[in-house]
């Protein structure tokens, strides 16, 4: 197939924008108009449609639950991830929060459980980072009830992420002992697989965070690198059904540049990227 129009118009990325702002909260901004040409023109040549206005009609018609719009999301969402991406949060993690909860539970303070969220997960690298971390480092580990839970609503994501292998670049800022330790090497290719040790502990699942995911409350969430894609508006609503999910005093991750900070204001934020959720709701 070849296509009539390489780029989209204006108008078209208005259109466009409007879309994928109501239905995943992300705004497109007017510069990324090679971008989104780009990326929409991979799902058109899967779909044999010739011309943007055409896919815009076909997704417009289209159900909300159609596989399409699974498709066109996860196409056009930026899914750049690695393991042990910001070294600091993984230091405050290993030396600050795992030690301080595991005092906590022996001094009967809280029980043996843990229920780590990594919202907007990708393909899986910061819940890997997070179960390795966990299992190098949380005194007692094998006394403790620990589930991670990735989501993203990239569903090529969360298919990747459920595989639990990595490529070289992925894994390069992994230390040389948990490489070792938590990873092995497939043979066939130069990827990397988690071992069922940090695997076991983690599953994934699509999930559009405009949406309140119906789970028990997390007593931790990584939220990173995803509300930079958002407005103030989709930013509020994430927020709040992130909210609604985090126990009375659990701590949220933040990206480096999310902004989040003024819509947090009765979270204590111990550093730039980290809040803690009021101890009474
Ligand atoms: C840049 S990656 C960040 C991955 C990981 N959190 C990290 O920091 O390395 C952003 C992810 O956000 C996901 N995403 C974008 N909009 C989303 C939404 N409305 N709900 C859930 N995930 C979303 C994308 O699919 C993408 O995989």
């Amino acid at each position: 197939m070849t296509l009539a129009q390489t780029e989209i118009s204006v108008p078209q990325l208005e259109r466009y924008a409007a879309l994928i702002y109501r239905r995943a909260g992300i705004r497109i901004s007017a510069q990324k108009t090679a971008l989104l040409s780009n990326r929409l023109r991979r799902r058109m040549r899967k779909t044999s449609i010739e011309n943007f206005d055409d896919y815009y009609d076909l997704l417009s018609r289209l159900p909300e639950n159609d596989p399409e719009w699974d498709l066109f999301l996860q196409e056009i969402t930026t899914h750049e991830t690695y393991l042990f991406r910001d070294e600091v949060q993984w230091d405050w993690l290993r030396q600050t929060y795992l030690p301080q909860i595991a005092r906590d539970a022996a001094q009967g303070l809280r029980p043996a459980t843990l229920r780590v969220w990594s919202a907007a997960c990708s393909t899986g690298d910061e819940a890997m980072t997070i179960a390795s971390c966990i299992v190098a480092t949380l005194p007692g580990i094998s006394s403790w009830k620990v589930e991670i839970l990735g989501t993203d609503i990239g569903i090529g994501a969360v298919e990747q992420a459920s595989q639990v292998t990595f490529n070289e670049r992925a894994m390069q800022f992994v230390p040389a002992d948990y490489r070792q330790r938590f990873f092995r090497k497939l043979p066939e290719a130069s990827v990397w697989q988690a071992k069922p040790q940090i695997a076991s502990l983690a599953t994934f699942r699509q999930h559009n965070l405009m949406d309140l995911l119906r789970v028990l409350p997390f007593d931790l969430v990584f939220l990173k690198n995803v509300l930079i894609y958002f407005d103030r508006d989709s930013k509020r609503t994430v927020l709040e059904n992130v909210r609604k999910l985090l126990k009375p005093g659990a701590m949220l991750v933040a990206g480096g540049s999310e902004g989040v900070s003024e819509l947090l204001r009765d979270f204590k934020q111990p550093s730039p990227w980290l809040f803690q959720a009021p101890d009474k709701k």
